[in-house]
């Protein structure tokens, strides 16, 4: 896409959700220790007594495989005489203050934001929840181990039930990744006492610890998957011009059913449907109006941040964009550099490792030097509930992601994305090639390297108004972070892109760059047929 093709698109007003979204943004990291607690809690491979004691119905709920042998010593409870079923309806809202959250309708909690739920101990707790707003969202008490499972129909209802066997305050949450850290969090107090002389079950009993249920098998590959991987030559040409203008970015935020690897598949997140998202390319000092749509299929709420933005949330303040709608906000490019875009909704490193991540190049005044050949890499995670390698469709892992487990690392989206004959770097020898390189993470910094190649010029960190360093090897390069490396291709044959830290070529890693032409045996000559690709 050149700059001259960008459309001027509707827009909406999206000023009086920005404040809020401020909050949540500058307010993740305090819930953020909660949600590391939460996820810790879900680790723990043993339920609570609590969750053994849960009703049937709810353990049938429950999304992955329970314990199916109740223990031994199930907590009896008193059922004192007045023990009776508790119902409680909860509505999903999307907006308002905290932007997510959940509201009661009905009885005493009627319209209360996140209402505490009351019950006595040997009550039955059902709770209704209602999807008010057609996104994707669950309702669970991690605590007893219930949840609804998460369902995303406008005004589509389900019930969890199950009996209050413990006192004590238990949060009920949204466990969609980031909609409780977004507000969808409340509690339910359980007062009175269990029966003296009935001690807890299970999990204290130490030899006896119950047996954790291997995970399922992963649902079948998607056959409809299709590819993601953007390929490397497909971005803008040069800014000819050498004053600055007015231009319109208008761009799509994606959820994409794609191929990872080969017989693999995996829900990913885009922009304009690849991985990485479109190239922009401006010129320092233009002014550039952005508008961002959410396709109405999408399930989440998107955003971008554009580091080469000067402004609260590099533009993410003003782009919070419900599925269906459209967002828009002007900014001035004022500093040149290659810099990084991604999406910067809660959960933000989940948005993040899914693919939502690009580059925007702010040339300098007078442009960048002309090369033969320009190529657009980035690095990426992928953290999947099953192994690296694993056929079938993949969930994303939040647990993994927290703990900084990815399972792939990927360039441009997918497994060895690079390395295929549709998708790999082509030059020929003698020409001056160009990779804008880019790290969209979110958690891990790459040691690029092309294996055989020498780096003639690194603008490190991706400055350009610098002296860029000269022949380099390696180069770091940050999340979030950039770098231009401009090399000579001298020798022909095949080179391959990597992150030196080599494991993660084990996981997926690698691109290929083809250099065709003559062979040059003063530089490079051997014995055999230098097929293997040894490092
Ligand atoms: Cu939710
Ligand atoms: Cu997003």
């Amino acid at each position: 896409m050149s700059t001259a093709e960008f459309q001027p698109k509707p827009r909406t007003e999206s000023g009086s959700s920005a404040l809020m979204w401020v909050s949540v943004v500058f307010g993740s990291a305090l819930v953020l220790i909660f949600f590391l607690a939460l996820i810790a809690g879900s680790l723990d491979s043993r339920p609570t007594a609590a969750q053994y004691s849960a009703t049937q119905t709810a353990v049938a709920l429950l999304p992955t495989a329970a314990p199916t042998d109740p223990p031994a010593t199930a907590v009896a409870v008193v059922a004192a005489p007045q023990a009776k079923t508790r119902k409680y309806k909860l509505k999903t809202v999307f907006g308002g203050q905290p932007v997510m959250h959940l509201e009661g309708v009905g009885g005493t909690i009627n319209g209360q934001i996140n209402p505490t739920l009351t019950a006595e101990v040997g009550d039955t707790v059902e709770i209704t929840l209602v999807n008010g707003d057609g996104q994707l969202h669950d309702l669970t008490v991690p605590d007893y181990g219930v949840t609804t499972g998460e369902f995303a129909g406008k005004d589509q209802e389900k019930i969890i039930s199950f009996e209050a066997t413990q006192p004590g305050e238990f949060k009920y949450i949204c466990k969609v990744p980031g909609h409780e850290q977004t507000g969808m969090v409340g509690k339910l107090r359980v007062t009175g006492e269990v029966k003296a002389g009935d001690k807890p079950a299970a999990n204290t009993s130490g030899g006896n610890a119950p047996v954790v249920p291997a995970a399922p098998p992963p649902d079948p590959a998607k056959p409809d998957a299709v590819s993601v991987v953007r390929n490397p030559t497909d971005m803008p040409g040069p800014i000819e011009r050498r004053e600055p203008i007015t231009l319109k970015v208008d761009m799509a935020t994606v959820e994409v059913t794609g191929q990872l690897a080969d017989g693999t598949t995996y829900n990913y997140f885009t922009f304009d449907g690849k991985i990485p998202g479109p190239m922009l390319r401006v010129r320092v000092g233009d002014t550039v109006e952005f508008t961002l749509k959410n396709d109405e299929k999408s399930l989440f709420p998107h955003s971008i941040d554009l580091h080469a933005v000067t402004g609260p949330g590099g533009g993410a303040v003003y782009t919070q964009t419900t599925p269906g709608g459209a967002t828009t906000f002007t900014f001035k490019a004022i500093n040149s550099g290659v810099y990084v875009y991604h999406c910067a909704t809660p959960s933000i490193p989940h948005h993040i490792s899914n693919g939502m991540y690009g580059l925007i190049v702010v040339e300098p005044e007078n442009g960048l030097p002309k090369v033969d050949r320009e190529f657009y890499v980035m690095q990426g995670e992928i953290y999947t509930q099953h192994d690296f390698g694993t056929a079938g469709h993949m969930n994303f892992d939040a647990g993994k992601m927290s703990h900084e487990q990815p399972e792939y690392f990927i360039f441009n989206g997918a497994a060895g994305g690079l390395t295929t004959d549709d998708n790999a770097l082509r030059a020929k020898v003698g020409e001056t090639v160009r990779i804008y390189f880019g790290v969209g993470g979110p958690n891990f910094t790459s040691s690029f390297h092309v294996i055989g190649e020498i780096f003639d010029r690194v603008y490190e960190l991706a400055s350009l108004t610098g002296q860029p360093l000269t022949d380099v090897q390696t180069v770091l390069v940050p999340t979030g972070g950039a770098v231009m490396v401009e090399f000579k291709v001298d020798v022909p044959g095949r080179y391959i892109l990597v992150d030196h830290s080599l494991s993660r070529l084990e996981r997926g890693l690698a691109g290929f760059l083809y250099v065709e032409g003559e062979a040059q045996p003063d530089i490079f000559k051997g014995e055999g047929t230098g097929e293997a690709a040894g490092h």
